[in-house]
């Protein structure tokens, strides 16, 4: 047996609300984030409870519960997910195992404090590529399950199976993403995440997201080629997956999935669009994008904008201001990624994240990489 486990609990029913509550996305599935209205990102973690079945070949050894945390967050938002994880099964100590995507900090950080805190037994699963740079995070390496040793299978002690997907450079080496053929949901990770448009509501993805999964793609993941079998792979899981969770953005469902898919195949991302051709017209362009965010800009803050175009000598190499013509003169993605985080700077995330958004708005309209503004977590 490849875990330990702890018996189940029997959660009650709640009411749905996305701030306090655990959400069912799939059967014994839940996203259990922290989402504050009107935030630009955030990150998804997943709880999954598996109930041991009787018509399991293991049966004679599953075990009632098998409580897995996917993609456990960071330490800022782990009261929050611990609250939403605990109406579910109880105490924290009922935690099987988490599954960590990746060793960024926002994807699995607060899995030392889970593991040296609350659920002193649960495992930790993740490529071997992962482990070494979590296991900084003071981990017990007892407790490591290298996914990539069960890539056809990993045996639950409740009798299913989940099988881990690998998704190299997406965005790192050793990424997994994990899938439950079960509830035909995938657990992807980075890959698929995005920004949410500020005014989006609810937890499900529709058309508005993929500007921002498109212009979270284009700035962290490294290339095409890496998207293109990545999804290869994803294509391939049977049965067919039917609902992609990824670790921020909004849950991608129904057509979406093969749409998304399609699209992210023909993305160009990280490298393919680092050189930039600057040409007359790729500066046009631009000016267009920055002129749609100095807009939206002085309908926020007024008059300040002109002044600080104008006083701003640093910026003159790059821009061309004329009193309220602003053009730009060269190296059209920087000046403009430049000029809205000089912008936004001490502004309240209310005023700037609609800015970021709008210069990422518009890049897409125009058919333009997309900047790379500092998208922060709201704390
Ligand atoms: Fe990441
Ligand atoms: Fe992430």
């Amino acid at each position: 047996m490849v875990f330990t486990t702890s018996q189940s609990s029997h959660p009650s029913e709640a009411p749905i609300n996305l701030e306090s509550d655990p959400i069912e996305i799939a059967p014994g599935t839940f996203w259990v984030g922290k989402r504050l209205p009107g935030q630009l990102f955030y990150a998804n973690p997943y709880l999954r409870i598996f109930k041991g079945t009787a018509t399991s070949k293991h049966a004679s050894r599953a075990v009632e519960e098998f409580n897995l945390l996917i993609d456990s967050g960071s330490g800022s938002d782990f009261p929050i997910v611990r609250e939403k994880v605990e109406q579910r099964i109880g105490k924290l100590d009922r935690l099987s195992a988490i599954h960590v995507n990746h060793q960024d900090p926002d994807v699995g950080s607060s899995s030392a404090t889970i593991l040296g805190r609350y659920a002193p037994q649960a495992s930790v699963m993740a490529s071997e590529e992962t482990w070494r740079l979590i296991q900084y995070y003071k981990l017990p390496r007892e407790q490591f399950v290298d996914v990539g040793q069960y890539l056809n299978g990993l045996p639950l002690p409740t009798g299913q199976m989940l099988f881990p997907v690998r998704t190299p450079f997406c965005h790192f080496v050793g990424a997994v993403a994990l899938y439950d053929p079960e509830t035909r949901v995938l657990f992807s990770g980075d890959f698929f995440g995005g920004l949410t448009a500020l005014d989006a509501e609810g937890l499900y993805a529709d058309e508005s997201d993929w500007t921002g999964i498109r212009a979270f793609h284009q700035v962290y993941m490294p290339t095409n080629a890496a998207m293109v079998r990545a999804v290869a792979t994803i294509r391939a899981l049977d049965p067919p997956v039917e609902i992609i969770a990824p670790q921020h953005g909004r849950v991608i469902q129904g057509a979406f999935v093969e749409d998304f898919l399609e699209r992210m195949e023909r993305l160009q991302v990280g490298i393919d669009i680092l050189d930039e051709e600057v040409d007359d017209s790729m500066l046009t362009a631009w000016t267009t994008v920055l002129n749609r965010v100095l807009d939206l800009a002085r309908s926020y803050i007024g008059a300040e904008v002109d002044e600080f175009l104008q006083q701003n000598d640093d910026i003159h190499e790059y821009l061309h201001v004329d009193g309220k013509n602003v053009s730009v003169r060269r190296l059209g993605r920087w000046t403009v990624e430049q000029t809205v985080e000089a912008l936004v700077l001490g502004q309240p995330e209310i005023v700037a994240a609609p800015l970021k958004f709008e210069a990422i708005l518009a890049a897409e309209d125009l058919d333009l990489p997309a900047p790379s503004v500092t998208i922060d977590q709201v704390e």
